[in-house]
């Protein structure tokens, strides 16, 4: 017995492609379109050219596979091949991608060096077992004495570090690289030579400016700024605490327009100059 189809769902069923992905409107067939494929693949075969493994059909949700595994099971109840043999829809593929990536790591759980029994993580499990890896981590690294990893934490909260941490951790996965592949990159200290300069010489424009509170203040704030990065181009280990500093850098906007303008101009500096320190702390 065979459904009703029209023609765009026929030519969908018949394509010739080996390969096929089935996006169409909401209620439009693509369950019914899928399952008839799959039932004239496992039909027109015999035992030995179309065993259940020879099609894999992947759906974005769990109940959408379902709903087609069962509609398969439902159609090819009885059905026979031309060898009389039957087709054992348990044994078919027909899932999520992740299902398939997880039946295919529990069959080779021992080449994968993994538990056969594992389950996928939920997000919540999944943050909690990476807090602990980092903070493994960071005692590892800790307890091997002084280190950039020392100054990091002293200056930056750990929960920041962490966060900093899983996020890299996030993005080399996703795009397919390993941590490994990271490497630590020197700050640029041309730019950062030419941050520390134009600071200078902003300092020194407010210094000639009428001296008041925030006049000092913003020179005192930029002269330690100047320092924190000055320390950081003379030794790497020194960055974290520069970024620390370029982080609590703050000026006062009060005063006359030309003393705003150079605190804000020192403060789109210092800004810049924060994230080229902080690339290269990571
Ligand atoms: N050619 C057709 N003739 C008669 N009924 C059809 C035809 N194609 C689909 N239908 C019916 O329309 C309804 C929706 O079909 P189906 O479930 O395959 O769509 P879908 O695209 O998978 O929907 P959803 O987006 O909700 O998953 C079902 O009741 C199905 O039997
Ligand atoms: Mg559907």
């Amino acid at each position: 017995m065979s459904v009703e189809l029209n023609r765009e769902q026929e030519a969908v069923v018949e394509s010739a492609s080996r390969d096929l992905f089935v996006a169409a409107a909401a209620g439009s067939g693509k369950t019914r379109v899928i399952t008839e494929r799959f039932v004239r693949i496992a039909l027109t075969g015999t035992a030995a050219s179309r065993t259940p493994e020879s099609v894999l059909t992947i759906t974005f949700t769990e109940k959408a596979a379902e709903e087609i595994a069962e509609r398969v099971r439902e159609r090819l109840a009885g059905a026979a091949r031309r060898d009389g043999s039957t087709f054992d829809v348990d044994r078919a593929w027909i899932s999520t991608i992740h299902g398939m990536c997880a039946r295919l790591l529990r069959r080779h759980a021992l080449e994968a060096g993994i538990d056969p029994l594992f389950s996928v993580g939920s997000e919540v499990e999944l943050r909690a077992l990476r807090q602990e890896a980092f903070e493994r981590a960071a005692k590892v690294q800790l307890a091997q004495g002084p280190s950039g990893t020392e100054t990091l934490l002293d200056t930056v909260r750990t929960g920041d570090v962490f966060e900093g941490v899983a996020a890299a951790y996030e993005l080399c996965h996703s795009l397919g690289t390993d941590v490994t592949d990271l490497r630590r990159s020197s700050p640029d200290a041309g730019a950062l030579r030419g941050a520390a300069d134009r600071l200078g010489e902003v300092r020194g424009e407010l210094l000639a400016a009428p001296t008041t509170q925030t006049v000092e203040a913003n020179a005192a704030a930029l002269e330690c700024m100047i320092a924190a990065i000055e320390s950081a181009l003379a030794d790497p280990a020194a960055a974290p605490a520069a970024v620390a500093a370029s982080q609590r850098f703050k000026q006062a906007k009060r005063g006359s327009e030309a003393v705003k303008r150079l605190a804000l101009e020192a403060e789109e500096i210092v800004g810049v100059a924060g994230e080229q320190l902080a690339q290269a702390v990571v």
